[in-house]
């Protein structure tokens, strides 16, 4: 689906309601349901670890301690691309079928408290096209979800 539709229907999911754990539950669900080729996308909190939050996907890994891309784009601040997880000495399977990865960071008033990952089955997914929609998707959550209720 047009990335253009997408965000119109996430920024009507944040219009209609105001709880933040519906909207960003919902918002999710309609990533993964309306992005093609992608096996998992969510969110972790960083608490003592990076703790799993909402998602779609396979069951995933709770904690994500000192290593993987999660961490690596928490402590850099910064979004993260791998093209071939495979040829990635620092990622961590939750999902054997993941072939590439996407991690942005979330925000709670300009303070990093998370990220935002999102996993395909595919090999270099995430291009210019989608590494610009993942990182307007996350503004929008950073501007109207308030995430310290969360961490
Ligand atoms: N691949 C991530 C772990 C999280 S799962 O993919 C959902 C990482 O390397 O940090």
């Amino acid at each position: 689906m047009d990335y253009n539709i997408i965000i119109k229907m996430i920024n009507e999911q944040i219009k209609n309601e105001t709880d933040d754990m519906a909207n960003l539950s919902n918002i999710i669900s309609i990533i993964f349901n309306n992005v093609e080729d992608l096996n998992w996308v969510g969110l972790y909190f960083k608490k003592d670890d990076l703790v799993l939050g909402p998602f779609n996907g396979k069951p995933a890994c709770t904690r994500l301690k000192d290593k993987g891309v999660c961490v690596k784009a928490f402590k850099e601040n910064k979004t993260i691309v791998i093209e071939d997880v495979n040829k990635e000495q620092d990622h961590i399977f939750c999902d054997t079928n993941s072939k590439s990865e996407i991690c942005t960071v979330i925000k709670n008033k300009d303070k990093t408290i998370g990220v935002f990952d999102i996993d395909s089955p595919v090999v270099n997914r995430f291009k210019k096209d989608e590494i610009e929609f993942f990182e307007d998707v996350t503004e929008i959550l950073n501007s109207n979800i308030d995430f310290s209720k969360f961490i």
